[in-house]
């Protein structure tokens, strides 16, 4: 120990190439320890000034000693991508999530969908499998040639992180494969998760070392993979189990059975319990046999998925949105509690709406405590007649906020007074309006009320938008308070203010200049997230995509919108027949997926001056990706505006519009001059005749699918 420290005290110029070497192995390790404890979830050791001087003085000994920089050096690892401190992974096969039914009605129209896109015949039977939902993370594993070549996380879908050598402690995953013949390139993927025994001991030894507790096994999953040092994640228990896969050279098999089997045979764990099924009847049997296990369990389950087992048919029956149509998660019933509301607060949303929310007597409810539950909406409030000081009942479902579900007083109890819903925004006194037919109050301030623009720039920097790592919502009102970040494009000014933002309480140099690598990262981004993180009302992430597919750039996007609004502005008419607002409106309305009220939203958003402004600030600052076509920019119909008409008989027109855009094609439900084939079925209509009409092209079927190339 002693020596460690003469040598931490001498000068650089004074070191030998022997001593730099000893000292640069001491500061990989140093630093790469510290890293860990800064990137996880434990608390530092250190000030972010001691940090940066072992920074400093490992960059002066490299920069003195070039040949001696080790590959593990610090200067390398963080370097490319500081902010995140794991290496980036392209997943080959985008790692999707899974849409939820709540109830067995839900499960039953799930199945009827699927019969319905495939077409089925009363007589014929689907398999589905249903297996367990574990409460963990997904993962990643890459085997070329029976090996373990790389793992990696979900990340936002796309692209995950490389935690290759953390999962390489898991003793579930296996280094290499038993047995033989899997396909020498394949993805499998799963779940990464604690039991909870061992999450309970963890506790145990975290609390010994006055180090930090986890709320739920979830959660110490989660803080325990992704620890830089893999030494951290190999002294904690985690668990895998397999029920998924990528990429693959060869099909595992013709079914979900069969590929679970041969997963099993080369000695992946797979998940259990899990049974086949077959109808409605024996899939709902299963989901209740699963929730019955569920207290002996090993690990936390929170629902039951259900999978069509038939591999061609989940290949036809492919994706909506980011979540595949041929399975879904059953979740169990919401947990319930009850507790005494002390006081109704509200909470202003950033298209101006007003949510009140409960706060509570703490109370844990199914693992998790909780303070704050919402009250949805005024009118809510007054049917479930909620007053402060009573006792009510908590929900919570899943990821679902919780919610209040009645109130539960003892009989004889003296209440307080039936609550008054404010008239004005508590933020900016503003008022609170409701438009005819709708249940949300609105504050009118928009541009003037803070809690608006909070949280426009909360949206703005969410996941599914700007995704800026390291920007989480107490930063946004912190700078939004000292005027720093004002409006969206102030984030892509920030760096300006480095040195200041290193200054405060909280920070330091490293999170700083970690916060600025973050931004400069989404410096260029897709139009489709510009698109929803400007929090247009009704804009969702799928919505967003149909515009940034359908308008191509930023510029052919806002030219159409203020066309539209200026058409909206000319015609602003009752009648809700966008034909006759104009020929752009009618466009917009025709991109399946919008509809009239959604059109009527871009228009409002485009006819404010302020907005336009704030999207000519962006544009200035950022590069804006024009979106292709969902992997397809080869196809022959990328791009192309498609009509589907009549009877099909190879497939139902749900499955040809869905194929249809997987192949980068818009589908539009009426024929325009914009259109570029009607596909036209038997007994078809007007809109045939209204393609001959036009001069559009006409196919059949059968052209159709040569066209695409798609015999299936
Ligand atoms: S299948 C295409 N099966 O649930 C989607 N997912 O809510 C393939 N999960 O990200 C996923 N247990 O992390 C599948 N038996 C199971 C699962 C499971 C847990 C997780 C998975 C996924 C999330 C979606």
């Amino acid at each position: 120990m002693a020596r460690k420290l003469d040598l931490a005290e001498k000068a650089v110029v004074e070191l030998t190439a022997k001593q730099a070497t000893a000292e640069l192995a001491r500061l990989a390790a140093e630093i790469a320890h510290h890293d860990a404890l800064y990137h996880g979830d434990d608390t530092p050791e250190i000030t972010d000034a001691d940090y940066d001087a072992l920074r400093r003085r490992n960059d002066a000994i490299e920069a003195r000693f070039p040949d001696l920089v080790r590959a593990d050096s610090p200067t390398r690892r963080v370097g490319a991508a500081p902010s995140a401190g794991f290496a980036k992974v392209k997943h080959a096969v985008p790692m999707l999530s899974l849409s939820n039914v709540f109830s067995d009605e839900e499960a039953a129209d799930f199945l009827a969908r699927i019969r319905r896109f495939l077409g089925l015949k009363e007589a014929q039977s689907v398999e589905v499998l249903a297996e367990a939902k574990i409460d963990g993370l997904s993962c990643s594993l890459l085997y070329l040639d029976g090996k373990l070549e790389r793992a990696a996380t979900r990340g936002d879908g796309v692209t995950g992180e490389d935690i290759t050598a953390n999962v390489r402690t898991l003793d579930d995953v296996p280094q290499k494969l038993k047995g033989k013949g899997w396909p020498a390139r394949m993805e499998l993927r799963g779940e990464v998760f604690m039991r909870r025994d061992d999450f309970l001991e963890l506790n145990r030894q975290q609390e010994a070392k006055e180090a930090k507790v986890f709320a739920n096994p979830r959660n110490a999953a989660a803080g325990s993979l992704r620890q830089l040092d893999a030494g951290i994640t190999a002294s904690r228990s985690l668990r895998f189990l397999g029920y998924a896969w990528g990429e693959l050279s060869e099909p595992l098999g013709a079914t979900m059975m069969e590929a679970r089997e041969r997963m099993a045979s080369w000695g992946l764990p797979v998940n259990e319990p899990a049974a086949l099924c077959d109808g409605l009847e024996s899939l709902l049997a299963t989901y209740r046999a699963i929730l019955e296990q569920r207290p002996s369990l090993p690990h936390d389950i929170d629902g039951v998925v259900y999978k069509v087992n038939r591999l061609d048919w989940q290949e036809r029956l492919g994706f909506v949105s980011r979540a595949p149509r041929w399975a879904t998660a059953h979740k169990f019933p919401a947990e319930q509690a009850e507790t005494v509301l002390k006081e109704i607060t509200i909470q202003v949303g950033r298209t101006g709406a007003l949510t009140p929310v409960a706060n509570l007597e703490p109370i844990t409810v199914g693992g998790v405590v909780v303070s704050r539950a919402t009250l949805h909406n005024e009118d809510e409030i007054a049917r479930k007649d909620i007053r402060v000081g009573d006792r009510v009942v908590i929900q919570r479902a899943g990821d679902v906020i919780p919610q209040v579900v009645e109130v539960k007083n003892r009989k004889g109890k003296k209440r307080g007074p039936a609550y008054v819903f404010p008239e004005r925004c508590p933020v900016c006194d503003s008022l609170a309006t409701r438009e005819e037919g709708e249940v949300v109050r609105r504050c009118t301030g928009g541009l003037i009320c803070p809690a608006q623009a909070v949280e426009r720039l909360k949206h703005f920097v969410s996941r599914g938008a700007f995704d800026i790592e390291g920007m989480g919502s107490k930063h946004i009102v912190a700078f939004w308070q000292d005027g720093l970040v004002k409006s969206p494009a102030d984030i892509f000014r920030l760096h300006d203010h480095e040195a200041e933002i290193a200054e405060r309480e909280g920070w330091g140099a490293l999170s700083a200049k970690n916060l600025m690598a973050a931004i400069e990262e989404r410096r260029t981004i897709g139009l489709d997230r510009l698109i929803y993180a400007l929090g247009i009302r009704q804009i969702g992430e799928a919505t967003a995509r149909l515009l940034a597919r359908h308008y191509g750039s930023l510029a052919g996007w806002r030219e159409a919108m203020l066309a539209c609004a200026a058409e909206r502005q000319a015609n602003p008419s009752e009648m809700k027949k966008p034909e006759l607002v104009g020929p752009q409106f009618a466009d917009l309305c025709n991109i399946d997926g919008v509809g009239f009220s959604v059109a009527d939203d871009l228009v409002f958003f485009f006819a404010e001056p302020h907005n336009l402004e704030v999207l000519a600030d962006l544009e200035a600052l950022l590069q804006i990706e024009e979106v292709a076509a969902p992997s397809a920019s080869d196809s022959p119909v990328a791009g192309k505006t498609v009509v589907f008409t009549g009877t099909l008989t190879e497939m139902t027109r749900h499955e040809a519009k869905a194929r249809a855009e997987t192949l980068g094609a818009k589908v539009a439900g009426s024929v325009s001059k914009k259109t570029d084939y009607v596909v036209v079925g038997a007994d078809a209509g007007s809109k045939a005749r209204k393609a001959e009409e036009l001069g559009v092209a006409t196919l059949s079927e059968a052209e159709w699918l040569s066209l695409i190339g798609g015999q299936d």
